[in-house]
């Protein structure tokens, strides 16, 4: 007999947190309801769904892989292992692409290294008439990109393939973000929670994990208007050295900025 939410949520092990958002994206529900209805039984659909999917997550398996789905800038995404998991801190890199994009004038936005689409979906969808070109190395991340554009109905993305800027011939753009992978090679941290089940190559960015980094500065001059915007995501400490590569790349106005936590999180400069 499958049991009652209250009785559902008991048995799991798991934080009670994540036990109701497991519950709430098992049955289609929101939060609130599952407060309202404790007592009502679970089909055997739902029973089964939720029991597996608590032992996922108990075996370690991030909650975004177990229900694929993850929210981002207010937006609900569509994440699988092929992609890094959007990350709240990468909103800070979004609210300074839109800074930079002035709602009702026509731009273009370069999103480098797109993932999941988090970035290039969330600067479409709040700048309607700003073309967005979102580049991947990675065929399979670029399928659940894609899936992401369309689920929020967006046509204002085109989605290309290739090594940062190769597929980019001489396009040249307003505003280039990129999150690229960042984490020292090495870093336990890899070996830690979340991070052990994400892809390798979204994360590192070679022996100090700057080998992405500069090569999406000496690329971006040739990619951005004059006065256009070079936007970095970058780790906790590696804000100083982004800065250093801007400027000997011939950027001017750089600049870092904190995320929500504090931490110097994006870097940035202007085209001359
Ligand atoms: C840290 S993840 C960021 C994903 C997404 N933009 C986000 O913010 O959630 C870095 C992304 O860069 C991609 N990538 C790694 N090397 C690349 C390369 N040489 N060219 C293009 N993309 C690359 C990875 O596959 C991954 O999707």
């Amino acid at each position: 007999m499958p049991p009652t939410i209250r009785d559902a949520l008991a048995a799991t092990g798991l934080d009670s947190r994540e036990a109701q958002l497991l519950l709430r994206e098992a049955l289609g529900v929101e939060a609130a309801y599952l407060i309202a209805h404790p007592e009502q039984a679970l089909t055997s659909d739902q029973s089964r769904v939720f029991s597996e999917w608590t032992s996922r997550r108990a075996g370690g398996e991030p909650v975004a892989y177990v229900t694929g789905h993850r929210e981002f800038y207010g937006l609900r995404l569509r994440v699988t292992p092929a992609v890094l998991i959007p990350r709240p801190e990468t909103e800070t890199l979004v609210e300074e692409a839109l800074k930079r994009l002035p709602p009702g004038r026509e731009a273009r936005a370069l999103d480098l290294g797109t993932g999941s689409g988090a970035v290039a979906v969330a600067v479409a969808k709040h700048r309607p008439r700003c073309q967005v070109v979102a580049s991947e190395l990675f065929v399979a991340a670029l399928g659940v990109a894609r899936e992401n554009a369309a689920i929020h109905g967006l046509g204002n993305i085109r989605f290309v393939h290739g090594d940062w800027y190769e597929s980019l011939e001489r396009q040249r753009f307003d505003v280039i973000v990129a999150n690229p992978p960042y984490v020292a090679a090495g870093d336990p941290h890899l070996g830690q929670g979340d991070l052990r089940f994400e892809p390798h190559e979204a994360l590192v960015g070679g022996a100090d994990g700057l080998d992405s980094i500069r090569r999406i500065v000496s690329g971006g001059p040739q990619h951005l208007v004059p006065g256009g915007w070079l936007l970095l995501e970058h780790g906790y400490d590696q804000a100083p050295a982004c800065r250093e590569l801007l400027a000997q790349a011939g950027f001017r106005e750089t600049f870092s900025v904190r995320d929500l936590a504090g931490i110097e999180r994006v870097s940035g400069g202007r085209a001359g």
